[in-house]
């Protein structure tokens, strides 16, 4: 099983996990699990997923949709004590999964994204909650996609960074947009440009202004994570006054 080398506060989580409401919880996982485990998490997965995995044209993508799926079941079970394929998904209008029910500790909200063989997932209740990474991957022309999809104030910080840097920032305000469309449900329905984050050299990102939540910008935390060497990722939090805690999918 491969797994990135990941900044130490990814710990492995305790038996008796609780998910608090001024928490918000963060989980790394291998897409890349071995035969044994593999087997162990499609039976978990409902038709749906089964059919939906079975549209993937390669293998190894197919592969790590069920493991995502799979690991994504295995820690709601653990936060609802239900088994993992008892659990059901229901799904927005762009396609943002949720619980099809309720747990008796109130709302559970919850997003994933991939990149490559790493999966996060973020975990918080009763907040709206996204969360993206993406590698660092060479990308040609980063300048001339922020031209083109983010806010002439965001374009003019990236331009701010050393030559450098650039890179790395390009994707580090990509993870905070993609965090927050994905946060709010919309995903790439809502463009890039109908709102705006800030990542000034030296500070936390904010999200300055937005079309979807007009006067209330500053209800949403946005925040980078910490993954480790080669990745950029964020999370985007609906409300302030809660505490993130980092925690790594291991069985
Ligand atoms: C959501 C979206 C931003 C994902 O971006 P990405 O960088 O390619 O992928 P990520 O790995 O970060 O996230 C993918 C995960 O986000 C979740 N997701 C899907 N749609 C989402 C949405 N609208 N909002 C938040 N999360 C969403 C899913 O869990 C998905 O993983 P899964 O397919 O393995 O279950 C992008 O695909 C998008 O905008 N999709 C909307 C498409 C749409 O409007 N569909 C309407 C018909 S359903």
């Amino acid at each position: 099983m491969k797994m990135i080398s990941l900044d130490r506060l990814w710990t492995p989580a305790p038996a008796n996990l609780v998910l608090s409401k001024d928490e918000v919880h963060v989980w790394c996982a291998s897409l890349d699990q071995s035969a044994s485990r593999f087997q162990q998490l499609t039976k978990t997965l409902s038709q749906d997923e089964q059919l939906r995995a079975d549209r993937f044209r390669f293998e190894k993508h197919r592969q790590r949709f069920i493991i995502g799926r799979g690991v994504l079941r295995a820690i709601l079970g653990r936060y609802m004590n239900i088994e993992p394929s008892q659990l059901r998904f229901c799904y927005g209008s762009h396609g943002k999964p949720a619980l099809a029910t309720a747990s008796p500790t109130g709302m559970l909200d919850f997003n994933l994204s991939h990149s490559g063989g790493v999966a996060l997932y973020a975990f918080a209740r009763d907040r709206q909650i996204g969360i993206d990474i993406e590698s660092l991957r060479p990308v040609s022309e980063v300048e001339q996609i922020a031209d083109r999809f983010f806010s002439i104030r965001e374009y003019e910080e990236l331009r701010a960074f050393p030559p450098s840097q650039q890179h790395n920032a390009f994707f580090r305000y990509w993870t905070l947009k993609e965090a927050y469309v994905k946060a709010t449900g919309l995903g790439l329905s809502l463009p890039l440009n109908k709102f705006e984050v800030s990542l000034a050299p030296g500070d936390s990102a904010v999200l300055l202004k937005t079309s979807v939540d007009a006067q209330v910008p500053d209800h949403w935390s946005l925040m980078e994570l910490s993954v480790g060497h080669g990745y950029a990722a964020a999370i985007a939090v609906k409300g302030d006054s809660w505490r993130l805690k980092y925690w790594q999918w291991l069985t």
